[in-house]
């Protein structure tokens, strides 16, 4: 299982079939061990297959249905969280190197699709940045310093073409981003990893990695390993790692709406206000009389609102003010995305190891991370010089990012404490059907789902990466974990890393 098992559906989910692998059912040995596939192990899986070397990917659920399934697929080079920002925090060169590694992986994903004829929807096209009000305008301002501070000298001042807002208001064009259709695309890199000889495998739960005499052995819970010269940990959020790297990111759930839009009434491009958090908007094409409007916004911290619906309908009433032609959302869907303290991605060799790597911190960029990923790993793998490697380094410590580090990791000590606290509800009774509460029992916190037929359904509340209290989510009747993001179905399986226990059994 996998966030294909949680209640909402994407767009793309819903207009792509899933890729059928089999589990593994046998030890076996390669070059590389890639654990996840989503945009990150796919990539990495394709340009090592390209170099000649073998290559096996294991996935707990289906191929491709992790949190790529549930983006909105913008594809930029430019900053969501700011250049100005990241300048601030680490400086030009460090900034120019992720710019320039954020502009590789745009082109490698355009190179990839036209030369391995993947039809996914690939296009080129401007990003518009646009002030959320008049008072927003010197954001943009430091902006399109910073960006020609870089050497991104394509982003200019326009008039934002979404009538509505009207021209007045202060607009940056960054030109050459790109969108796609991801499961298009992801079943297209499938297909040519599958073409060179990589193997991969859906349903294999990997339960731990370890590096031994110069050797990375994978394991899963079905008593199989492999073992290989390197291990490539892409699950999202690390399994492999305890802590380290889990106090340097913070998890973030995001919901998206797709609606049906008059052909042509919107200009083709990607849009995003200066909001935080901020509304993303692009197209995709569907027939001769409609696109699809895609609108994403309304994040918060995983864990800490149960109110998904009232979200969706201000995303709703927000992108009906904009756009008045749209019709009713057809799709609505919420993923979560890891925010890192000092805005960059981590990728490279974990902490502490040699031939075990890592990556992730994906932010709202987390596709073309997984991208320049694929890059920085390959090299890193072979044993060639990457410029980029050590923007990205996973073991890096951002002094200049203390007061975020500090903030965000106040969540952790705040949930433990909740242990011993009293629980939502004070009996299972008061559960309708479909809703879920935590209730106590004794020492223990138990997390309560009673499901549509009336059956109760009991796990500890007790997250099984380090410990905090899981938080029902009721728009994808799941657990959530506030403090680095691990989901759990009503049955207390594992959904989204970094957990891969199930949450212990209990009883009411
Ligand atoms: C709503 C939303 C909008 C977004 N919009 C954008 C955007 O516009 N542009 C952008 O660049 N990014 C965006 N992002 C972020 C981006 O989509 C993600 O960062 C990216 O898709 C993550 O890819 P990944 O390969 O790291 O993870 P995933 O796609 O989650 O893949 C990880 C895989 O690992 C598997 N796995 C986990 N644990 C185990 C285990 N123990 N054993 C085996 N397998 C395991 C999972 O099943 C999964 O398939 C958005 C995200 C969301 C949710
Ligand atoms: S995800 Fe780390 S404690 Fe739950």
């Amino acid at each position: 299982m996998n966030l294909n098992c949680e209640r909402s559906l994407s767009l793309w989910m819903a207009t792509v079939p899933e890729h059928q692998a089999q589990p593994l059912a046998t030890n076996g040995q390669a070059d590389v061990a890639v654990v996840g596939s989503g945009i990150a192990g796919l990539s990495i899986a394709y340009e090592l297959c390209r170099e000649g070397q073998s290559v096996i990917v294991l996935d707990r659920g289906a191929l491709a249905r992790g949190m790529t399934a549930r983006t909105s697929a913008h594809l930029a080079s430019a900053l969501d969280d700011f250049y100005h920002k990241l300048i601030d925090l680490r400086g030009l060169d460090e900034a120019r190197h992720y710019l320039h590694s954020q502009v590789a992986a745009l082109d490698r994903v355009d190179r990839i699709q036209a030369t391995e004829e993947i039809d996914c929807d690939f296009r080129r096209l401007d990003g518009y940045l646009f002030a959320a009000s008049d008072d927003d305008g010197s954001i943009l301002e430091r902006e399109i310093g910073a960006c020609h501070s870089l050497g991104f000298s394509g982003v200019a001042w326009d008039a934002l073409p979404v009538a509505e807002v009207g021209p007045e208001r202060r607009c940056l064009r960054f030109p050459e981003q790109a969108r796609f259709h991801p499961l298009k695309y992801l079943n297209g890199l499938i297909r040519c990893v599958e073409r060179d000889g990589g193997r991969l495998y859906a349903e294999t739960p990997v339960v731990s990695v370890e590096e031994k005499g110069g050797e990375a052995i994978v394991r899963t819970r079905n008593g199989y390993e492999i073992r290989a010269r390197a291990a490539v940990i892409a699950t999202n959020s690390p399994i492999n790692d305890w802590i380290a790297i889990h106090t340097k990111q913070a998890p973030y759930r995001t919901y998206v709406i797709a609606v049906r839009i008059p052909s042509a009434s919107v200009v083709d491009a990607l849009y995003w206000d200066t909001l935080d958090p901020y509304h993303y908007v692009r197209l995709q094409p569907l027939d001769a009389e409609h696109d699809w409007l895609i609108v994403g916004g309304e994040d918060h911290k995983t864990g800490q609102a149960d109110d998904q619906r009232d979200r969706i309908t201000r995303l709703t009433e927000w992108a009906k003010a904009h756009f008045p032609q749209m019709s009713d959302p057809e799709y609505a869907w919420s993923g979560q995305v890891m925010e890192p303290v000092d805005h960059l991605a981590y990728i490279g060799r974990n902490p502490g190891n040699e031939n075990i790597f890592v990556v992730t911190g994906d932010s709202g960029e987390g596709l073309s991370n997984g991208v320049a990923g694929s890059l920085i790993l390959r090299d890193l793998i072979l044993k060639r010089d990457n410029a980029w490697a050590g923007v990205y380094q996973p073991n890096r410590i951002s002094i200049s990012a203390a007061g975020e580090y500090i903030s965000e990791n106040l969540t952790m000590p705040a949930s433990l404490a909740e242990h011993f606290t009293g629980g939502e509800l004070s009996s299972v009774d008061e559960l309708k059907p479909g809703d879920g509460g935590l209730v106590r029992r004794g020492a223990a916190k138990l997390a309560a789902y009673r499901d549509d037929g009336g059956e109760l359904h009991v796990r500890s509340a007790t997250c099984t990466h380090a410990g905090c209290v899981v938080h029902w989510n009721g728009f994808e009747r799941c657990w959530d974990c506030p403090c680095h993001g691990s989901h759990f179905s009503v049955d207390g399986e594992p959904l989204n890393a970094p957990a891969f226990k199930p949450l212990a059994a209990a009883h009411e």
